[in-house]
């Protein structure tokens, strides 16, 4: 840290409502990287940050600082690198298709992808339940693989920003999560390390979702797609609805074999439109197709099927195996307790609820349950009767039932007869 910088002066800066220069942001946070800013004094700048903001320049500088603070991936050599991002989804196993779908269409895929805390599964748990598959790979060997197959996904390295690693662990335990600029600042922070050119951001709305509300993420999309455009990067988001699980299968081992009847073809309609509006977005960024057409073709012509099975196979994974995904071998139904039309189904709930099971982590490093999970089998507008099952809880001789049900509890609203309509998957686009 140079001598000229006391953070006592940053804080009062951003309490009176000042925007900061990029070299006064680069001083702090990397100080604070190096431990000569203690985390006393980032705390009270994160609690100022939550009350007055940051401006787009700012929120943009702040990115690249974090981004800059540890390893980069350099994909300079892929002319057509994408990456996708989801705030965060129960159910969400929309990259399985994603990446293998605009790989088969000539993008490259060279992620670092996250594993699950709370109630969301992570994509590199998802692919760990697939026997023998290899979730870490050094850079040589992933960087060949993405040249090769098109598709790698490794699980993120401990260098990969360092100062979100930090400033999140802060924000966690200080009650400074909920900030447009910081939770733009480290998710773009990441997709910025990461390397790729064109980014599609999946902001998720609704009970299962970080942002409850369309204003609050419209909010947040917009700051993120002004960081990419700050930072030269074509970044487009789209807003879609978390009210109820994406697809029918929650938990990792059943949400593999879901991503894989879509690319057969046979998946649920919910699941295959998202990934179909995600990719036609990226890949329209990085100017490979124009429209949807031509990427529902190699959805449905088996394109996207077989570079799936490439990626695996180059992963190590048995795609023999593919079919026999071992789920646990014991279900509990949950049953409607009113008939009408079912107008929530509370993802965040289905979430916990596996969770419970032994499908999540309490804690990193918690070890997951890969057969455990649920199986939705009503959507947000269908009519159901008093007793019906909604959806069934797949465990392991009883562990974690009883409180997977507690959590369930309340989980659906059902409204009477014609008061509920489906309502839109996709809410909205900011490019
Ligand atoms: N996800 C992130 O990566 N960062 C945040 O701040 C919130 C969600």
């Amino acid at each position: 840290m140079p001598p000229t910088l006391d953070p006592v002066d940053v804080i009062l800066e951003k309490r009176r409502g000042e925007a900061h220069s990029r070299e006064r942001l680069a001083a702090f946070v990397g100080g604070y990287v190096r431990g000569e800013v203690p985390d006393y004094q980032v705390a009270a700048w994160l609690m100022a940050v939550c009350w007055r903001g940051m401006s787009e320049r700012e929120t943009a500088d702040l990115t690249e600082v974090m981004a800059a603070s540890g390893h980069q991936l350099d994909l300079s050599a892929f002319e057509h690198a994408v990456d996708k991002h989801s705030t965060g989804g129960v159910g969400d196993k929309t990259t399985l298709v994603l990446a293998p779908l605009v790989a088969s269409l000539g993008a490259t895929v060279a992620k670092m992808s996250g594993r699950g805390l709370g109630h969301t599964g992570g994509t590199i748990d998802k692919l760990e339940s697939i026997p023998g598959f290899v979730a870490t790979l050094d850079e040589e060997r992933f960087m060949r693989q993405a040249r090769d197959v098109g598709v790698a996904i490794t699980g993120q390295s401990g260098d990969l920003t360092p100062a979100d690693g930090l400033l999140y662990a802060l924000r966690d335990a200080t009650g400074t999560v909920a900030s447009v600029p910081l939770i733009a600042s480290s998710v773009m922070s990441k997709k910025l390390a990461g390397g790729a050119r064109s980014i599609v951001l999946d902001v998720k709305i609704g009970h299962g979702a970080f942002m409850k509300t369309e204003e609050e993420a419209r909010a947040l999309a917009r700051a993120m797609v002004a960081i990419g455009r700050h930072a030269g990067r074509n970044v487009r988001a789209v807003l879609s609805n978390m009210d109820e699980p994406l697809g029918a299968a929650v938990g990792h081992a059943l949400e593999v074999r879901e991503a894989l009847a879509t690319l057969r073809g046979e998946g649920p309609p919910d699941l295959r439109e998202l990934v179909l509006v995600l990719a036609t977005e990226v890949l329209e960024a990085t100017g490979l197709v124009a429209g949807r057409t031509e990427v529902a073709a190699a959805l449905d012509d088996g394109r996207a099927l077989a570079r799936f099975e490439a990626w695996v196979a180059a992963q190590g994974g048995d795609v023999s195996a593919l079919d026999a995904l071992e789920v646990a071998p014991d279900a509990e139904p949950w049953r409607a307790r009113d008939g009408g039309v079912l107008r929530a189904l509370d993802a965040e709930r289905i979430g916990l609820a596996v969770a419970r099971l032994g499908g999540g982590r309490r804690q990193k490093g918690d070890t997951i349950d890969f057969g455990v999970g649920a199986t939705v089998h009503t959507k947000v507008g269908d009519a159901v009767s008093a007793g019906d099952t909604l959806l069934t809880l797949h465990h392991r001789g009883g562990r974690g039932l009883e409180g997977a049900l507690a959590a369930l509890a309340g989980a659906a609203t059902i409204a009477e007869a014609g008061e509920a309509e489906r309502p839109p998957l996709v809410v909205g686009l900011v490019r």
